[in-house]
């Protein structure tokens, strides 16, 4: 499984129940390399996209506890023992955890990569990344150039697990 991810200086992902920036070149970037794949997101992350809807071109696996949850285009896992079931039948460089707090510091035990889009920025947030450069089984293995969107700036990098 791969991680992807926009975090700031602060490894800060979201505030509110919603992303701490939109950077239409990160969104472009997310749709690219998803598209096609398969996304895991916790159901506060589906209930952020646009009118809580499943995103387009991608299998949707949404973790709730909610028995009773549905939505259109969505595949439901209510634990980890389901989503494994779910997960057998992909290969995992094609399934990406897209989310968000709570799914990404419960599934980055499953992850060997991560792709993470670093603001530089400190916004107020209530919702983190795990700090991966504080984590000595990850490393940085690639970094963009700087890319700016207005008065963001903003690049792309890889971090591998050791
Ligand atoms: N910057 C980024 O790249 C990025 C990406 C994604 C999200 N975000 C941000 O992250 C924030 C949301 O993160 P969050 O931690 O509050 O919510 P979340 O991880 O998206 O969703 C949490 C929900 O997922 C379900 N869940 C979590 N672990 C589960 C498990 N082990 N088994 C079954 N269900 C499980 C539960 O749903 P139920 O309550 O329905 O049981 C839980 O309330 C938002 O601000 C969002 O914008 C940022």
């Amino acid at each position: 499984m791969i991680a992807i991810a926009a975090v700031d200086n602060n490894w800060a992902i979201g505030n509110e129940g919603k992303l701490l920036a939109n950077i239409p070149a990160d969104m472009k970037y997310f749709r690219e390399v998803t598209t096609g794949n398969v996304i895991v997101m916790g159901r506060k992350t589906l209930d952020s996209f646009p009118g809580g809807r499943a995103l387009p071109n991608r299998v949707n696996i949404v973790l709730t506890r909610d028995r009773s949850f549905q939505r259109k285009n969505v595949v439901v896992a209510h634990d980890f023992e389901e989503l494994d079931e779910l997960l057998a039948q992909y290969d995992p460089d094609r399934v990406f955890c897209v989310g968000g707090a709570s799914v990404y510091e419960q599934l980055l035990p499953k992850c060997d990569k991560a792709y993470i889009t670093r603001i530089d920025y400190e916004y107020a947030a209530d919702a983190y990344f795990p700090n991966l450069d504080q984590k000595p089984e990850w490393v940085k293995t690639e970094e963009s150039e700087e890319q700016t969107y207005f008065d963001i700036c903003f690049e792309f990098t890889t971090y591998e697990r050791k």
